[in-house]
């Protein structure tokens, strides 16, 4: 449990860097599993996903060794254990554990994942697409087994597309003889880099970033590097605050056509945005606008990750801004939170209609979940007077430090665990 107090009002100011995407690193890290061999990754972000992450690796065997933000996983005597439920619980990329098992020990086995509470998330497609491999699916009520006495190269095509699937069917596939393609593909930025770092382990991968991924078997590496990608929602967070506060940011280290619809939005709110090849910096009076209305969408779209933070920016936005969420039909539970600090919002089913005010007001506040939480941050941080939010670790799960990095760029936000 960690109580976050934020004192709203300053203006932000200031160059802060980018940590290292946790929705990348968590695929690459079940992927290690995949082959028996040595993998160095930088830029892995300090979370607690990740520790968990490394706890379930420790437990099939392989040997782990972090130091700041560099992880090294030796696979080569890893061997096929149970992983404990309380850490399957802690996250849904867990799920993952299933194709990267059943690619190197042609036997997988984990409990129900656990992950941000955002309305039903079923794993039918993940399942679906590791029995057109060939495997053989063991269901109960607690947990999911799959066997296979050989993973056969086919095609799987998703009726829509699924990050997480798309991820645990690229894992799989290493294990399968033959060609496999994925239809109908995830196109995120870490489906990207999920293929980079299997290219590396010595898969023959392509098509990552479109609707189709092809692989053509995997030829044997003993030691593989990997940077991990820098995190987009993460610097969507900072510039969301910046435009919130008013003041002058410049986000380090990430790739801007990775939230080109962030930053597209924040430019219709008022805020100058400027980019380089590995940066975004964004001034900001504190007058904004509203700008339209958003729809999440699978990349390239707007990112429903990112919809809570927009939202909260919008919150003191002149005029009224409708949110469509068309990913997640759990994920407005932070508009009642918002509420509390004077947040003028009408949700109706899988919509919210802002209509900004001119000032908000501290409150004593919880967060729902992951990116809820950093939203209810991003008011407070706007909002006049003391906002204190209580958060059950969502916020740690998925920040490296986002007290440390608000507080450099002039906010003053404290977080005790
Ligand atoms: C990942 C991200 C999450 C992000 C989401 C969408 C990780 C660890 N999490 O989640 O932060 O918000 O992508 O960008 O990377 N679906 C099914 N059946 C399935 C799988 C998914 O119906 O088997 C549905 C989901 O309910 C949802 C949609 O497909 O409506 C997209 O979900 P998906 O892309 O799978 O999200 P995750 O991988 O869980």
């Amino acid at each position: 449990m960690g109580i976050w107090k934020i004192r709203g009002g300053n203006r932000l100011y200031g160059d802060t860097y980018i940590q290292g995407a946790k929705n990348a690193v968590l695929p690459v890290l079940s992927g290690t599993l995949v082959s028996g061999c040595v993998t160095k990754l930088t830029n892995v972000p300090q979370l607690r996903d990740v520790d968990n992450t490394l706890k379930i690796l420790s437990c099939l065997g392989c040997k782990v060794e972090q130091s700041e933000h560099t992880v090294i996983v030796d696979s080569r005597e890893a061997r096929f254990a149970p992983i404990p439920k309380e850490l399957m619980a802690q996250m849904r990329s867990s799920v993952l554990f299933l194709g990267a098992m059943l690619a190197r020990f042609g036997t997988a086995e984990v409990s129900m994942p656990g992950g941000c509470m955002l309305g039903p998330r079923p794993v039918d497609l993940h399942l679906k697409a590791l029995e057109t491999l060939g495997a053989e699916l063991i269901l109960s009520e607690e947990s999911i087994a799959c066997r296979s006495s050989g993973l056969r190269g086919c095609r799987i095509v998703f009726p829509t597309p699924s990050v997480g699937a798309t991820e645990n069917a690229m894992l799989a596939a290493c294990g399968a003889v033959g060609v496999t393609v994925i239809e109908n593909a995830a196109k995120e930025p870490e489906i990207v880099d999920l293929q980079e770092y299997l290219k590396a382990l010595g898969a023959d991968i392509s098509g990552a970033g479109t609707d189709v991924i092809v692989m053509r078997g995997m030829r044997p590496v003993f030691y593989v590097e990997h940077e991990i990608v820098p995190d987009r929602i993460a610097a969507a967070t900072v510039l969301c605050a910046a435009a919130a506060c008013g003041g002058d940011v410049t986000v380090r280290r990430t790739v801007p056509a990775h939230i080109g619809p962030v930053t597209d939005a924040l430019e219709r709110m008022g805020c100058a945005v400027t980019k380089g090849a590995d940066f975004i910096r964004l001034v900001s009076d504190g007058r904004l606008v509203s700008p339209g209305q958003i729809e999440t969408q699978p990349y390239p779209g707007f990112p429903t990750d990112a919809q809570p933070l927009l939202l909260a920016a919008c919150l003191r936005a002149e005029g009224e801004t409708t949110f469509r969420e068309t990913i997640f039909s759990g994920r407005l539970r932070h508009t009642r939170q918002l509420q509390k600090l004077g947040g003028s919002i009408q949700v109706d089913d899988h919509t919210a209609v802002v209509t900004g005010v001119a000032e908000l007001n501290g409150a004593a506040v919880q967060a729902t979940d992951l990116r809820g939480g950093a939203a209810l941050v991003i008011a407070g941080l706007a909002a006049r007077g003391e906002t204190l939010l209580v958060d059950s670790d969502h916020i740690t799960r998925g920040y490296e430090r986002l007290d440390e990095c608000l507080r450099a760029l002039g906010g003053d936000v404290t977080y005790t665990d």
